[in-house]
């Protein structure tokens, strides 16, 4: 890359152009790191000798952000240990969860993996046949069993890898579902309620762009493929729009996250329901049961059907009809 870094002239290895500032590998490591750093002291986010689980799933962003509060936990006076769930995925969990295990290792930090089939019953490849999109559902899958699993730690944060654009995205849908709930809760740090542990976004003034400039500069291995359910994921198209707002316009973004932390979020007032307790799992639910049990009921459901369909193919299409439950005088064998 032509150019030099501007503070210690070596040849240029990132182009920040929010920040019309080009800086070689080194100052760049420093100038992210730094950048989470501040970010963490500016959002309250880890009080001092408080343990952080930080939820690795592998990715350019979850390495990145395990990397850098590593690199920090002496100046933050914390604890790191990290939790990676294997969601069952066929040709994706086989790949990232031994990625995530070797990267934890590296770094000497204690990583939990959670098998989502063996602990909790089921995988996400089951959920397709249910009629919401995977990613959705895997979605509240993960933030349940990240949760539980960080207190059963007993963490007092539980860190995640959602950058700049990931906020940014997640801010553009809940607004133009008009969603103010989720605008009410989409903060760089919510603090612990109940059972709910505390959760903490430290990489939520760094661009997605960055992210990847810090695993390349320090040669840290990921998961570069993408995950068979994400070509769904409308994200992607808010990302896009928000990497075209900022071609245009550098520094938008940071913009957007400012006015929307600073002066649109404080205005909006929404009652939260108080935090119920599972009626079938104790986790904490803003309804009597929670999202997580919900799926796995409608799981179990499918394969009580689909059983039932091949038990009747086997016993042949009489028996088939006769198992109905329209009844007797549209069923019954001719
Ligand atoms: P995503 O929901 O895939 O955009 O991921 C957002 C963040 O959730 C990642 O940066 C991780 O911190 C966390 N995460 C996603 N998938 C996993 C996983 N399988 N195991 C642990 N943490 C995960
Ligand atoms: Fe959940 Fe892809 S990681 S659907
Ligand atoms: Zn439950």
């Amino acid at each position: 890359m032509a150019g030099k870094c501007r503070v210690c002239g070596a040849p240029a290895y990132a182009r920040l152009e929010y920040a019309n500032l080009q800086l070689c590998r080194d100052d760049f490591v420093r100038f992210f790191e730094r950048r989470v750093e501040r970010t963490v002291e500016r959002y309250g986010m880890f009080e001092r000798g408080s343990r952080v689980a930080v939820a690795v799933s592998g990715g350019k962003d979850s390495v990145a952000l395990l990397h850098s509060l590593w690199k920090l936990r002496g100046k933050l006076g914390v604890e790191l240990v990290a939790i990676t769930i294997d969601l069952g995925i066929a040709g994706h969990s086989d790949r990232y969860v031994p990625l995530a295990r070797r990267v934890c290792e590296r770094l000497g930090v204690p990583c939990r993996v959670v098998d989502l089939r063996g602990e909790y019953g089921f995988s996400v490849d089951e959920l397709r046949g249910l009629r919401r999109p995977v990613c959705s559902l895997c979605g509240a899958v993960k933030r349940y069993v990240l949760n539980r699993e960080a207190r059963e730690l007993g963490a007092h944060v539980l860190a995640t890898g959602h950058n700049l654009d990931d906020f940014l995205a997640a801010l553009l849908q809940a607004y133009i579902r008009g969603d103010l709930k989720a605008l009410a809760k989409l903060r760089p740090y919510l603090p612990p309620e109940g059972k709910l542990v505390a959760r903490a976004k430290p990489l939520v003034e760094t661009p997605e762009r960055d992210t990847k400039l810090y695993v390349e500069a320090l040669g840290l291995e990921h998961v570069t493929w993408k995950c068979p359910y994400s070509s769904g994921a409308s994200s992607f198209e808010y990302k896009r729009v928000l990497d075209l707002l900022e071609e245009e316009h550098p520094s938008i973004k940071f913009q957007m996250l400012r006015s929307f932390l600073e002066r649109i979020q404080p205005l909006i007032s929404v009652e939260e329901p108080s935090l119920l307790s599972c009626s079938k799992c104790g986790e904490p639910s803003s309804s009597p049961v929670c999202q997580f049990c919900r799926i796995k009921s409608m799981i179990a459901k499918l394969e009580t059907n689909e059983a039932r369909l091949t038990s009747s193919r086997r016993r042949g299409p009489g028996f088939e009809r006769a198992a109905s439950p329209l009844g007797s005088s549209q069923t019954s064998p001719r």
